[in-house]
């Protein structure tokens, strides 16, 4: 097709129109977080561990985007999110903000990456912030944190706070659990989201907490709440990019997920047809070769001199 012909095609127009709505969106900050929360605008958030993954998650219209320390089951094939480095989360993120101009990137800290000192705390912060270039970052914890986000954040650190199911302390909770189910883990949590405001997050993420418990603390706090397995009650949802693409291998279905697309299906098809095709000596076909000048060619067939 003529390059004409091309920009006048129905699929060329709708690429173009969405490279333009991506380069005309506006930076995510997080005082656009918080006035999206007061005019009741859901916050759609997803993570992603690398340029691509970013890429498409900009384009898709994201507004934030978390390098989470889940990259450690969905990406380094660790069990639990325990052994993620804090090298790791740098060099992840740094492919992630290469990538992404509007949505809002989030780093995790990683495990034990913000219980020494407070100086120890924000040399790790700067690293993720300086050589990552993240826009902010996310501890789990709630009010034993609170002093250390309280730190950060008087750095000039914008932190999100992530409270419930906080899978750093798995072997504490006893595996990955529902969390707010009892009397008292719901007053913990309703004392741990306000103590997390308290010390200046910008937004708490609510992991497997209760529907309705999600929903009051939503309710109780200025900051937006952001769901994972938690209802519909939240500011926004956030799903990890493995799980919502179905972009894994044997693991067991989550509740709380909804998948939208199976791509691990498509790439287990894709290159089970190449490895097929190479097997049958079918690929690569003429179409995939380079030729030499004709005099050249007849030389390496035998014909020429
Ligand atoms: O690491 C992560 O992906 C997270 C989300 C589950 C919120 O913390």
């Amino acid at each position: 097709m003529e390059l004409k012909g091309f920009f006048a095609s129905r699929s060329a127009r709708a690429i173009m129109r969405k490279r333009v709505s991506v380069v005309e969106r506006k930076k995510v900050s997080t005082t656009r977080l918080k006035r999206m929360k007061a005019e009741g605008v859901p916050i759609a958030m997803v993570t992603a561990y690398d340029y691509p993954s970013a890429k498409l998650a900009e384009e898709a219209g994201v507004d934030v985007i978390l390098v989470g320390d889940s990259l450690g089951n969905t990406v380094l094939g660790y069990d639990t999110t325990l052994p993620v480095t804090l090298d790791d989360m740098v060099y992840h993120t740094k492919a992630v903000t290469r990538a992404v101009t509007a949505p809002l990137v989030v780093t995790d800290m990683p495990f034990m990456t913000y219980h020494g000192t407070i100086d120890k705390t924000l040399e790790n912060v700067a690293r993720i912030m300086r050589e990552g270039l993240a826009h902010a970052v996310k501890l789990e914890g709630g009010s034993e944190i609170a002093e250390t986000v309280g730190a950060i954040v008087k750095s000039g650190v914008p932190v999100m706070g992530h409270i419930g199911l906080t899978p750093q302390s798995v072997h504490q909770i006893g595996g990955y659990k529902v969390q707010g189910k009892t009397r008292d883990q719901a007053r913990k949590l309703l004392d741990d989201a306000k103590a997390l405001e308290e010390a200046g997050v910008f937004a708490i993420v609510l992991e497997l907490v209760t529907e309705d418990l999600a929903a009051q603390i939503t309710r109780s706090v200025s900051v937006p709440t952001i769901g994972i397995g938690s209802g519909g009650g939240c500011d926004g949802q956030v799903l990890v990019f493995h799980d919502l693409l179905q972009y894994s291998f044997g693991q067991p279905a989550k509740k709380f997920v909804k998948t939208y697309a199976n791509i691990g299906e498509q790439i287990l098809g894709g290159i089970a047809q190449y490895v097929k095709e190479v097997k049958e000596r079918k690929f690569p076909g003429e179409q995939h070769a380079f030729k030499s000048e004709r005099e050249l060619a007849a030389v390496w067939s035998g014909q020429g001199e």
